[in-house]
C-alpha cells in the first residue's frame, strides 16, 4: 500500500523552506475566475515529486560577463533522481524524462518578481494542471501540480503562461523539456542515452555587456515588433552561443524544439542530406519519413533518425534554416511603410543552426525502423461536425490579434467556444482575413476587415496554433491561389503524418484538424504559439462540457 501524503508534504515543507504550499484554491490572484476550484491532490505517493522553482540567476553564455536570465531549477524530492536532467551551463530547465502512466507531482515555486504559471506543452491534462492563464500564482508563492503522464512516448516541453508576459518570460530564459517514454517506444532500437539528443533552438539578443534585448529600437519599432514578433540576431541551442554537437559515425535520435518567441526555421542538411523524421509534437510517426527539409516554428517538435555512418572523422555538417519567402520582417513592406531591419539573421536568408562534428569512429550499426508506432487515424465521418468545421479566423483588429473578432478575455466563452467532452470534432483554423495586414493602425487605416482580395498582400502573417487539452491529427490544408506558389516551397517541409498540437498555418492557408476533447470538463486555452502574438490577444478559451 502506498502510504499517506501528509508526511512527504510536511517533509517537502522543510525540505524546501517554503513557509505555504498554495494549492489553487488558496493561492489564485484576485479577480479570476477560478477562485473556488479545489484541487483533487491524491493521497498516494507519487512516483515522481519535484521541486521547480522559477528565479533570477546568471548564466554564462557570450565570452566575457555572464547574462542575466530566468530560469527553472529543479529538485527530485522522491523518486528517481536521473528522471531530472540539469543541462550544465544553460539556462533552460531540467530535462524532465518520465514513463507513461507515472504519476507526477510538482512543486512549482514562483521566486519571480511578478506572477507566473507553469504550462505542460502537449500533455493532456484537466484544467487545473494545464494550467489555464487564470492559475498564474503571484511572486513568493508555490503551486502544486499533481497528474498522471497518460501521453504516449515523446517529445513535450514546458514553459510560462501568464497571460500577456508570456513572451518576456520565456525570452528571460523559462523553458524546459519534457520526454515522456512508453512499452510502445521500448520495444525499437531506437538511439538512447548519449545518442538521444535533444535539442532546443531559441533566437536572443545581446547588447555589449552580454545582457539580454528583447523589443527595442524606436517607438515605432517597438510598436511593429509587438504587433508582429521579436527576432533575435543569434541562435542558441540548448541555451548555449556556441553550441557544437560531436558525434560517432553512428545514428542518433535527435529531438528538436523550436522554442523561439516567433522565428520560424526551416531546417536543412547543408548537403542537401534529406532529413528522416521519425517523431513529430506528439510522438513518433508510424513510419519514419523523409523530406529535404523540415520547417519548425514555434512551440512545434520533430523528431529525426540521424545517421552518421560513412562520414569522414574530422568533418563538420552543418544544419541551416533555408530562407522563408514573404513573411521575414526584416526591411520588408507593412501596410505600405517600409519596415527597418530588426534582425542581422533575416528568415528570408540562409544562416546555421547547428554544427555537428564528425569525432570518432563507431561499430554500432542500428537499423532505422520501418515500422516506428501505431496511430489510429481518425475518420472525418466520425466526427460530431463532419460537415460544419468549427471556424476561427485570425485577424489583427484595432492593433490587437483576434480569432473570429475576439480578442482574448480571461474568463470569456462564446457560443462557437463550447465542445463536449470525449467528442470528435473537426477544428478550421483560417489565415486568410487581413491576418497579418496593419489593418487599424492610426494613420493607415485600410479600412478592409471584410477579407477581399487587396488585402491579401505580401505583409500577410504565419501562425503557429496550439490547441491546449489534445493531440489532434492534421485533415487537410488549402491555400489562397494568391499564395501558392511562396507556399508550395513552405508545406514541402511540413510533417503533418503523426499527432500533433501545434500547426504552422502560412499566409493564405486554411487547415482542417480532427481532434478527440479529453474527459476532463474545464477551461482550456487555444492560442498562436508566436508568444507577441498570444500576448496581443491571439488566444481564446474553449470550454469543454
Ligand atoms: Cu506552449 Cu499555450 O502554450
Ligand atoms: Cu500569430
Amino acid at each position: 500500500m502506498r502510504k499517506s501524503h501528509s508526511v512527504s508534504r510536511r517533509e517537502f515543507l522543510k525540505i524546501a523552506g517554503v513557509g505555504a504550499v498554495g494549492l489553487a484554491s488558496s493561492k489564485l490572484l484576485p479577480g479570476l475566475p477560478f477562485v473556488g476550484k479545489v484541487l483533487a491532490q491524491s493521497d498516494e505517493v507519487p512516483d515522481l515529486e519535484v521541486q521547480l522553482r522559477a528565479v533570477e540567476s546568471e548564466v554564462s553564455i557570450l565570452s566575457g560577463n555572464p547574462t542575466q536570465v530566468w530560469m527553472y531549477q529543479g529538485e527530485v524530492l522522491q523518486g528517481d533522481p536521473s528522471s531530472l536532467q540539469s543541462i550544465p551551463d544553460s539556462y533552460l530547465g531540467p530535462i524532465f524524462r518520465v514513463r507513461q502512466g507515472q504519476h507526477i507531482r510538482i512543486h512549482f515555486v514562483n521566486e519571480l518578481s511578478e506572477a507566473s504559471i507553469i504550462h505542460w506543452h502537449g500533455l493532456l491534462l484537466p484544467e487545473a494542471m494545464d494550467a489555464h492563464p487564470g492559475y498564474a500564482i503571484a511572486s513568493g508563492e508555490t503551486y502544486t501540480y499533481d497528474f498522471e503522464v497518460v501521453n504516449r512516448a515523446g517529445t513535450y516541453w514546458y514553459h510560462p503562461h501568464p497571460h500577456g508576459s508570456t513572451a518576456t518570460q520565456v525570452y528571460n530564459g523559462l523553458a524546459g523539456l519534457f520526454i515522456v517514454s512508453d512499452d510502445e517506444e521500448s520495444t525499437l532500437s531506437l538511439p538512447a542515452n548519449g545518442y538521444d539528443i535533444p535539442l532546443v533552438f531559441q533566437d536572443r539578443s545581446f547588447d555589449a555587456d552580454n545582457q539580454l534585448v528583447y523589443i527595442s529600437g524606436g517607438m515605432m519599432t517597438q510598436m511593429m515588433t509587438e504587433m508582429m514578433g521579436f527576432l533575435g540576431d543569434n541562435i542558441l541551442v540548448n541555451g548555449k552561443a556556441d553550441f557544437e554537437l560531436d558525434v560517432e559515425t553512428r545514428a542518433y535520435r535527435l529531438r528538436l524544439l523550436n522554442g523561439s518567441n516567433f522565428r520560424m526555421l526551416k531546417l536543412g542538411w547543408e548537403d542537401g542530406t534529406p532529413l528522416t523524421v521519425i517523431g513529430t509534437d506528439g510522438g513518433l510517426l508510424e513510419t519514419p519519413v523523409e523530406r529535404p527539409y523540415v520547417t519548425l516554428s514555434p512551440g512545434e517538435r520533430v523528431e529525426l533518425w540521424a545517421d552518421f555512418n560513412g562520414r569522414t572523422i574530422g568533418s563538420q555538417l552543418l544544419l541551416k534554416s533555408l530562407p522563408f519567402s514573404g513573411v521575414e520582417m526584416g526591411g520588408m513592406m507593412m501596410g505600405g511603410m517600409e519596415m527597418p531591419e530588426t534582425t542581422t539573421l533575416p528568415q528570408g536568408e540562409e544562416y546555421t543552426v547547428l554544427k555537428v562534428n564528425i569525432v570518432q569512429e563507431s561499430t554500432e550499426t542500428l537499423t532505422l525502423p520501418e515500422r516506428l508506432s501505431t496511430i489510429q487515424r481518425y475518420a472525418l465521418s466520425d466526427a460530431i461536425n463532419a460537415d460544419a468545421p468549427r471556424t476561427f479566423e485570425i485577424a489583427m483588429i484595432n492593433e490587437a490579434w483576434s480569432l473570429n473578432g475576439r480578442t482574448f478575455q480571461m474568463d470569456a466563452v462564446a457560443d462557437d467556444e463550447i465542445v463536449q467532452a470525449n467528442s470528435l470534432e473537426v477544428w478550421e483554423f483560417v489565415n486568410v482575413v487581413n491576418g497579418g495586414g496593419m489593418g487599424n493602425m492610426p494613420g493607415h487605416d485600410m479600412g478592409n476587415m471584410g477579407g477581399n482580395d487587396d488585402v491579401m498582400t505580401e505583409d500577410q502573417m504565419a501562425h503557429p496554433m496550439h490547441v491546449h487539452g489534445v493531440q489532434f491529427q492534421i485533415l487537410e490544408r488549402t491555400v489562397d491561389d494568391a499564395f501558392r506558389e511562396g507556399w508550395e516551397t513552405i508545406s514541402a517541409g511540413y510533417v503533418d503524418e503523426g499527432w500533433k498540437d501545434t500547426v504552422l498555418l502560412m499566409p493564405g492557408e486554411r487547415v482542417k484538424l480532427l481532434m478527440r476533447f479529453g474527459s476532463d470538463l474545464g477551461l482550456y486555452v487555444f492560442h498562436c504559439h508566436n508568444l507577441e502574438h498570444e500576448d496581443l490577444g491571439l488566444m481564446r478559451n474553449y470550454r469543454v462540457e
